[in-house]
């Protein structure tokens, strides 16, 4: 048996989900929490920003069979065979294109893949009389709003195709919500996810060299990159730089299966952050003091595109879904090292 396994059911139902984009980054985290929930998983994934290993790592770190099928979600007959070879209680719809800068060099690919997997994916649940859906939304709907970001506050207009087509796939959502009585569906809006499994197995694999900040400051701490550039000094927030709302990507996986077993009928947004927000300064320092390592930086001008500050009220979450982010700065620093220092498929 694995030493990281903890797989019980602990009286809950258990639920039989299909995760799309389940050998991902934030999808393979939740296979595992789910399984340590007591439920089972199917994961269907065209392993576009994945590899099939990581699907033998889930089995190995939970002791579980899961059926694996490498199908893209925009193919309606592959899906429809899914949901007929397998009883299926409800769908976590991961798969997706997440990159922002490529999206804006590829829209029509962004849009066509994020909104025709949803729709096929969406349609055939109906078909099948599947009626609970959880989605993976995104912070960046709010665009630039006052902080704490709040679910009742309106959509902004995102600054680039892969957030409309986040605030797209979550007005297709409600609109079908509410012409089918039916129809659950949790619209869960992540904030910044860090961090890895605690065993180290799996992680976050960029590729190629990394956009955003934690996988950044992995690679600088083990020498593949020199240094750091702080994107911004001059932002009007604690010191200067950007400030964000990093989740650990456990604490996110968690809130996935809180999020199924209280769903209710209807559309519902949750905000799934930790509800404090951490300057990039604050995080380099947080790297080093738990990692005993230094992190080289430099000041750049800022990145086109983002915003000073961003974090969530996690109130809603709390109140409905009974979940809370448990884990702190110090641990996703811990555990997204560990896994850079594991993890032998990384090239940049
Ligand atoms: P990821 O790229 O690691 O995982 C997505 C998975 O979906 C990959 O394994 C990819 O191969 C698969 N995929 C993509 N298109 C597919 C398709 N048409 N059919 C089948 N599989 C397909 O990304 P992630 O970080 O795990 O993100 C998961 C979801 O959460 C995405 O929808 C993303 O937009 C959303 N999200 C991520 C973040 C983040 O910071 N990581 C933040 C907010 C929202
Ligand atoms: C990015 C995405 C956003 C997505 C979010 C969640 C962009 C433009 N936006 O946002 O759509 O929802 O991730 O994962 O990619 N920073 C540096 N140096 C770096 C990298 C980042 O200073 O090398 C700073 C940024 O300016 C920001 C903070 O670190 O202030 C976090 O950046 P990042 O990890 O890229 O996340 P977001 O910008 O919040």
């Amino acid at each position: 048996m694995c030493p990281y396994s903890k797989t019980s059911n602990r009286g809950g139902t258990t639920t039989n989900i299909l995760v799309t984009g389940g050998a991902g980054y934030i999808g393979t985290h939740t296979c595992i929490a789910l399984i340590e929930a007591g439920h089972t998983v199917v994961v269907a994934d065209n392993l576009s920003n994945s590899k099939r290993e990581s699907i033998e790592t889930i089995k190995r770190i939970t002791n579980q069979e899961i059926p694996f099928y490498e199908v893209d979600i925009s193919d309606r007959q592959a899906v429809e065979r899914i949901f007929e070879t397998n009883h299926i209680d409800g769908v976590i719809h991961f798969a997706g294109l997440k990159a922002v800068g490529e999206s804006v060099e590829k829209p029509a690919t962004y849009y066509e893949n994020n909104l025709i997997s949803t729709l096929v994916l969406v349609n055939s649940c109906l078909k099948y009389g599947i009626n609970r859906f959880v989605f993976s939304s995104s912070a960046t709907v709010y665009g630039e709003n006052e902080v704490p970001f709040v679910e009742t506050m309106e959509r902004y207009p995102t600054t680039n195709p892969y957030g409309e087509t986040k605030a797209m796939c979550e007005r297709i959502l409600t609109d079908i919500a509410k012409a089918n009585p039916l129809f659950s569906v949790s619209l869960l809006r992540y904030f910044n996810p860090v961090g890895a499994h605690e065993s180290g197995l799996i992680g976050e694999v960029p590729t190629g060299i990394p956009n955003n900040l934690m996988p950044y400051l992995t690679q600088v701490a083990k020498g593949k990159i020199d240094d750091l550039s702080i994107f911004g000094n001059d932002y009007p927030t604690i010191d200067g730089t950007g400030v964000r709302d990093y989740i650990h990507v456990m604490d996110l996986a968690e809130g996935h299966v809180a999020a199924l077993t209280y769903l209710k009928k209807g559309a519902h947004i949750y905000n799934l952050g930790t509800g404090q927000g951490t300057s990039v300064l604050q995080l380099v320092k947080a790297f080093e003091q738990a990692n005993g390592v230094t992190i080289s930086y430099k000041m750049v001008p800022r990145r086109s595109g983002d915003i000073a500050c961003c974090y969530a009220d996690v109130d809603k979450a709390r109140r409905e879904l009974q979940w809370i982010a448990k884990r702190d700065v110090i641990t996703m620093c811990k555990d997204a090292w560990r896994f850079e220092q594991n993890n032998l498929h990384q090239e940049v």
